[in-house]
């Protein structure tokens, strides 16, 4: 998607060194836009832990490159290689893209008899995982566009009002977004469409990413306080409410950015449709009850103080007293009864088993 006038997809190969894996730092968006250059699969463990990139899918493709630089290097050694992908693993545990992407990548590595067979095959897989991310991202789009329309003919034409919450926006997968595709879609296709863009503190995803990238490709879009929702929707400024996952259990219920569940609660009270858009490499098919889904607990340093980076500087402003203890929950799970629907690349489900196992048949067998 856009940044000024150019392109850009999240990370991808170095074109001049096929050896280093470039990536968007996100930690300094969206003040400083800056490329790192990522050489080992031990840096890239640290882009992830350390939310250089984050967002499932785009969690997912790095690991995938993360397993293509350990095959750089410890290609003779298939122990080597499974030792780093373990150190990928452990790096961050409620989005679900980051060990399919793993088991993806050490089963075709695996085949390789040699270094040379293994380096191809990873780079192959690699570069696989990141542009299906793209390609499913591009189908939700197509699919989740419709429900856009829909609501637009509703009003007359009148500028649809879509609610999201965290960034589930390109910058959370390869390309395109999976909450944020049916908007690039509409506002792409000439529908009136406007972004309430919760905050979503701790880390403001919402107000550094989401809104950033929005503003780079001209969608209309206004920041909200996190506590603001329900307010809108009990005053029906809020049309559709359109969120992403980091996690959906094959029974349907999803988890996501912390805060996602108290939106479906007030979306449910008000009546206003709530859809959670994602690509099926963000379905758990392990795990039955969303009550499973690991949390991931972040430092509590996140809560009691905001951090920008701005022209290379970092700032850290407290927030709260310095021996005031917080808590950081960076997930919750929202269960399948306030879910109106799932926007996959394969169509427009209702969140329950027998609807998403009927959509993926070949997922649940495997
Ligand atoms: O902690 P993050 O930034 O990796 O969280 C992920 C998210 O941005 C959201 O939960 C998002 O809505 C789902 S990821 C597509």
């Amino acid at each position: 998607m856009k940044v000024g006038d150019r392109n850009f997809r999240t990370i991808w190969l170095d074109a001049a060194d096929n050896t280093v894996v470039q990536l968007i730092d996100q930690r300094k968006l969206p003040h400083d836009f800056v490329i790192e250059d990522i050489r080992t699969p031990e840096e890239m463990a640290t882009a992830i832990r350390e939310m250089h990139v984050r967002g499932a899918g785009l969690i997912g493709a790095a690991a995938g490159y993360g397993l293509y630089l350990a095959a750089l290097r410890y290609g003779d050694s298939f122990e080597e290689i499974r030792k780093a992908a373990a150190l990928l693993a452990a790096t961050r545990p409620t989005a679900v893209n980051l060990a399919w992407a793993i088991e993806r990548q050490l089963k075709e590595i695996s085949r390789g008899s040699n270094a040379e067979e293994r380096i191809r095959r990873s780079r192959e897989t690699a570069e696989a995982i990141a542009n299906e991310d793209a390609a499913s991202c591009q189908r939700i789009g197509e699919y989740g566009v419709a429900l856009i329309r829909q609501l637009a003919s509703k009003k007359n034409g009148q500028t649809v009002n879509v609610l999201t919450h965290c960034n589930a926006g390109w910058l959370a997968f390869v390309d395109y977004g999976s909450a944020t595709a049916p908007i690039y879609a509409a506002h792409g296709s000439g529908l009136p469409v406007h972004v309430w863009v919760n905050e979503t503190r701790p880390r403001g995803q919402g107000s550094k990413l989401t809104a950033w990238e929005l503003g780079q490709e001209g969608v209309p879009h206004t920041v909200i306080a996190d506590n603001a929702a329900g307010h809108l929707m009990q005053r029906g400024l809020v049309d559709l409410v359109l969120v992403g996952t980091d996690r959906t259990t094959y029974t349907g219920d999803v988890a996501n950015k912390i805060g996602t569940y108290m939106k479906a609660l007030a979306a449910a009270d008000n009546n206003v449709p709530f859809y959670v858009a994602l690509p099926s490499s963000s379905f758990d098919w392990q795990t039955r009850n969303g009550r499973d889904i690991p949390i991931e607990e972040r430092s509590d340093d996140e809560v009691k103080a905001a951090e920008v980076w701005s022209n290379g500087v970092h700032h850290r402003i407290a927030l709260a007293p310095n021996d005031s203890p917080a808590s950081n929950f960076a997930f919750d799970v929202t269960p399948r009864h306030l879910i109106t629907g799932l926007i996959t690349e394969r169509g427009i489900c209702p969140a329950d088993e027998i609807s998403i196992t009927g959509l993926f048949p070949e997922r649940i067998a495997s």
